[in-house]
């Protein structure tokens, strides 16, 4: 039966690959799941006891499955020979070279990998888009494949199917486990729905039937790239209007929660930060604009570009305004920044607004005092390096493992991930400890004007106006 799956082969052990099949196999004990990468290192991580991604959940799931139903390999050619159906799961960053650079998904390794399939395959292979690529792309991986199906004197024959995750870091096994819906792409004709009933067989194990959508690839690959670009749209909304309340009275946290009681609007989403990051937002909304680009949709593409605008004003407008409440100059000033994780319950730092952040304040020469709870000092310094320069990284950044030493003598505490722990700290024993006039720059909505003024700092919070403006309300 064509429809049954028993080998699968994922390529690409990264934070999409590995929980996802870590999943698969949990799901369901009948499929074995072969994980490879070309990073030995992060392979023999995932076979040992300190796995290289941290997700909730997920160590447990590996724990049962690894060594039964699930492996991690770096025997490319072997996993793909010996594979039913193959995820393509690799890296698809911002293109940096070249035509479209800076917009652009650089699809160099899904390239890479499509040709090692054609190279390595020798019977029928079901192959399966899961990292984010531009619309039309399973048409070129097809194309690199069905060179190979001609040349070949063997039956190979593949099948292109389009399977975009949508887990969240933090949440995914979560995400995983019962999803919102799970999207399979794939053509019209009958080897094509052969195929996606194959793929929807391995998710009907656990997965509700009607969570299970069909549809046309270019849909499917496109759906993808639309809900990014709807979830980054609705922060840099918020965002837009907490500038307006920062200028006017109106509290953001008030704002957000009114409007999203209208059902149409809902409530998710909604909070005001200083800025989205992470490996996928900016990445896929680039690329939707660079698609309208293509299709000469500028209109279009203004729309979209607007998320961005607005998300990198936001960082910039956050950093002015401490720059600007330490009577505008930071020079030589200690400033403790708490967070530089895109968001909390991870370590990563893909895009995080703490980098951009840190950037304008190290241009204004500030002395910057880092703690993270979950980024290591290695990845810190490499992340501002690459922003800046490793001499003003040395000069002017030190990577603390205790908060209360990190805001001892400085000027101002900066608040850029909305880690659950900073809420729990002794901020009147910081406040005794630091330069005075002391402040506090919540960019996460994690504490209140009122009780942040009480212990003596001077607040400023994204989307919360001065105490002045809150009273009286804005008079034009
Ligand atoms: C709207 C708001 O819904 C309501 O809460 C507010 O108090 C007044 O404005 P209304 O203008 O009566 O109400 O109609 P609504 O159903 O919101 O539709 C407004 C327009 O949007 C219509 O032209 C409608 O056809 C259009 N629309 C609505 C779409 O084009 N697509 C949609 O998905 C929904
Ligand atoms: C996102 C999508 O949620 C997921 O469906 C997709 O598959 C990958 O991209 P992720 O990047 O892991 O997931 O994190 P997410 O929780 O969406 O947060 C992204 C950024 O937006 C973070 O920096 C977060 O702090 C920020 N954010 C989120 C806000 O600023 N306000 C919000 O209300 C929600
Ligand atoms: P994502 O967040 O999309 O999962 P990651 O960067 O975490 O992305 O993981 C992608 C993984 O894909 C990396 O571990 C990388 O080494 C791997 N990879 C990229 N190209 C290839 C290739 N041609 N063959 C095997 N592995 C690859």
């Amino acid at each position: 039966d064509q429809t049954v799956v028993r080998r699968i082969t994922c390529v690409g052990a990264g934070y999409v690959g590995g929980p996802t099949c870590a999943m698969i196999a949990y799901k369901s004990p009948q499929i074995t799941v072969t994980v490879v990468d070309m990073n030995k290192e992060r392979i023999d991580a995932w076979n040992s006891d300190s796995l290289p991604i941290f997700e909730p959940g997920l160590e447990d799931v590996v724990m049962k499955c690894r060594g039964t139903n699930l492996f991690f390999s770096t025997d490319v050619p072997e996993a793909i020979r010996s594979a039913d159906l193959i995820f393509i799961s690799v890296n698809t960053p911002t293109k940096m070279y070249g035509k479209g650079a800076g917009m652009a998904p650089d699809l160099k390794y899904v390239e890479s990998v499509a040709r090692s399939i054609a190279e390595h395959a020798q019977g029928p292979k079901i192959v399966v888009e899961k990292s984010t690529v531009p619309v039309k792309a399973a048409e070129s991986i097809l194309s690199i494949l069905e060179d190979a199906q001609r040349r070949s004197n063997n039956n190979l024959t593949f099948q292109v199917l389009s399977n975009p995750e949508f887990l969240a870091e933090g949440t995914a096994m979560r995400d995983l486990a019962s999803p919102d819906r799970v999207l399979i792409g794939g053509e019209d004709s009958e080897e094509g729905q052969r195929a996606v009933a194959a793929l929807v067989n391995v998710y009907a194990s656990w997965v509700p039937r009607d969570r299970i959508l069909t549809t046309k690839t270019w849909s499917s690959e496109l759906s993808k790239l639309v809900a990014n670009a709807f979830l980054a749209q609705r922060i840099s909304s918020i965002n837009s209007v907490s500038a307006i309340c920062e200028a006017t009275g109106a509290d953001v946290r008030e704002v957000a929660k009114a409007v999203g009681c209208d059902e149409r609007i809902g409530s998710n989403f909604l909070n005001a930060s200083v800025g989205f990051g992470g490996s996928c937002f900016q990445k896929d909304v680039l690329s939707l604009v660079y698609l309208c680009e293509s299709l000469h949709l500028d209109k279009v593409a203004d729309y979209w570009n607007g998320v961005i605008t607005i998300n990198n004003w936001q960082r910039r407008r956050f950093a002015d305004a401490i720059v600007s409440e330490l009577f505008n100059t930071v020079a030589g000033k200690k400033i403790a920044i708490f967070g530089f994780a895109f968001k909390k319950s991870t370590g990563d730092t893909r895009e995080s607004s703490a980098i951009h952040v840190s950037k304008h304040l190290m241009e204004e020469e500030a002395r910057l005092a880092v703690y993270d709870p979950a980024v290591t000092e290695k990845q810190m310094r490499q992340e501002l390096v690459m922003e800046t320069s490793e001499k003003s990284v040395n000069k002017l950044v030190t990577v603390f493992s205790d908060p209360y030493e990190a805001a001892k003598d400085a000027h101002a505490i900066v608040i850029l991930t909305e880690w659950e722990e900073f809420k729990t700290y002794d901020y009147a024993r910081m406040y005794n400890a630091m330069s005075h006039p002391a402040a506090f720059f919540d960019g996460r909505l994690l504490f209140k004007r009122k009780d942040i003024e009480a212990i003596g700092f001077h607040f400023f919070g994204i989307g919360s106006a001065p105490s002045h403006l809150s009273e009286v309300g804005y008079i034009l």
